[in-house]
């Protein structure tokens, strides 16, 4: 192969390489979660905001079949999962009382809950299934999920 030929071929390689890297997402094996609950939690979000979050994570709940295995009121009801009524408030108190902290942890938990697993992980209680991680959802997703969480009584 001549050398002009050579030369255009290594550009239009190099144009793919680069196109396919900028429509790739991030490797999702490899997403730093800590440093994203940070970046996704700065404040918490107002009661408006927390309203409007909890009623999309409703939907969000049902349709990636959280309820599958969760319960939402305090009772299992024999479902695999822990009952999730008052996980708010128990996930707050084990922050103690730092609620930002609190949801942070949350959405840690449904990004990748063997890394950041919950106080009945690896119980006799729950051992029959382990959570999913949902690395994929957009991070409004997650954070919808994590106020609807915190309607639950
Ligand atoms: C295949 C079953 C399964 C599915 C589906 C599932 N979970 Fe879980 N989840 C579990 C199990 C088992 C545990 C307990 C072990 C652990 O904490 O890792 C758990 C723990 C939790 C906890 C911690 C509970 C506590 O007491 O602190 C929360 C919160 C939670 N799940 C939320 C969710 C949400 C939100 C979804 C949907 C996006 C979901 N789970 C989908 C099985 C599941």
């Amino acid at each position: 192969m001549s050398k002009p030929a050579n030369a255009l071929l290594l550009c239009l390689l190099a144009a793919t390489l680069g196109v396919l890297l900028a429509a790739c997402p991030p490797a999702m094996g490899n997403v730093d979660w800590a440093a994203k609950s940070e970046q996704v939690y700065t404040k918490l979000p107002d009661a408006t905001e927390a309203t409007k979050l909890a009623e999309h994570g409703e939907k969000l709940f049902n349709s990636q079949a959280c309820g599958s295995c969760h319960a939402t009121g305090a009772a299992r009801g024999g479902l695999m999962g822990p009952p999730l009524g008052g996980v708010g408030a128990a996930v707050t108190s084990r922050h103690a009382g730092d609620e930002l902290a609190a949801r942070r942890w949350m959405y840690k938990h449904i990004r990748d809950p063997q890394k950041w697993p919950g106080p009945h992980h690896g119980s006799d209680e729950y051992k029959s299934s382990a959570m999913p991680s949902y690395r994929g959802l957009q991070d409004q997703d997650v954070s919808a999920l994590v106020e609807f969480l915190w309607t639950l009584r």
